[in-house]
């Protein structure tokens, strides 16, 4: 069997809560290895110690996510959650993502779409946010895992800043990737990889993105619990789906579903440097 590697899941959250554990064990018993992502302290404390119980495939992420600098109800179809307000402690990170299962600092990045009334001050403490978390993962030259929606231009620009002045040489991916194909280009352009889940199992709005860019680019994921592909739409998402979003870059790209597997594979340990 043929490995696959979820670069994003939440096993960490919630909705996990009750079967964490049952669910990395069915993952790396079907060949699904995965990276734990966190949102906030505690969900990345939780990557960590589950990445630390598992000898080998289980993977963590530790970062805040931007919508974590404020206390807010998001409510969208299939998604409910309850921001708390956290505080970035760089030097409590730092300790953190120092422990040798931590393979990327993510998730990290902007998100402008919760941002009521285009309010300015909330977009500058992202970047604010964004900033330090790109030099955390600079002076522990580990790769980021960037979350963007409706963000696209400004983190292109904070990133190309960053690498023109010689202050990011780490680099990473951009998580579920949801712009166009000319930035997907200029993302590449700079060093950076995108990753697709089951979005691209029920949306045709990426084929393009998806044909423009050569496989040595792309890795998968699930962004599990949310996010399952068809045929599971609906339903709490998990590492395992993951073959279903390999399935669609086959049939999209017209190329052996192997082929898919063991490219992503091999990008996701590339840019981990999972081992
Ligand atoms: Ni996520």
């Amino acid at each position: 069997m043929n490995l696959l590697i979820d670069t994003h899941a939440h096993l960490n959250f919630k909705a996990y809560k009750e079967d964490g554990s049952e669910v990395i064990k069915r993952s790396l018993k079907n060949g699904v290895w995965l990276i734990n992502v966190g949102a906030e302290w505690d969900t990345s404390k939780r990557a960590v110690e589950y990445a630390e119980k598992y000898p080998k495939g289980v993977f963590a992420a530790v970062g805040l996510h931007p919508i974590h600098l404020q206390e807010q109800e998001i409510k969208e179809k299939n998604f409910e959650v309850v921001t708390k307000a956290e505080k970035f402690d760089y030097e409590k990170y730092k300790t953190l993502a120092q422990n040798p299962n931590v393979v990327a600092i993510g998730e990290i990045g902007l998100d402008y779409y919760h941002i009521e009334n285009d309010d300015q001050e909330t977009k500058l403490l992202q970047k604010q946010l964004f900033l330090k978390q790109l030099d955390l993962a600079e002076e522990l030259q580990k790769p980021v895992i960037i979350h963007c929606r409706n963000a696209y231009q400004d983190i292109i620009d904070i990133l190309k800043l960053k690498i023109e002045n010689r202050e990011l040489t780490v680099k990473g991916i951009i998580h579920s990737f949801l712009g166009n194909y000319k930035q997907a280009r200029q993302y590449r352009e700079m060093g950076f990889k995108i990753a697709f889940n089951g979005i691209i199992t029920f949306a045709r709005d990426y084929d393009k993105v998806i044909l423009d860019a050569p496989l040595e680019d792309i890795l998968l994921e699930t962004d599990c619990p949310y996010l399952a592909p068809a045929p599971y739409r609906g339903q709490r998402n998990e590492p395992l789906y993951v073959i279903e979003v390999a399935k669609k870059l086959a049939e999209i790209k017209k190329i052996p579903l192997e082929e898919v597997i063991n490219q992503t594979t091999a990008n996701a340990k590339k840019v981990f440097n999972l081992v």
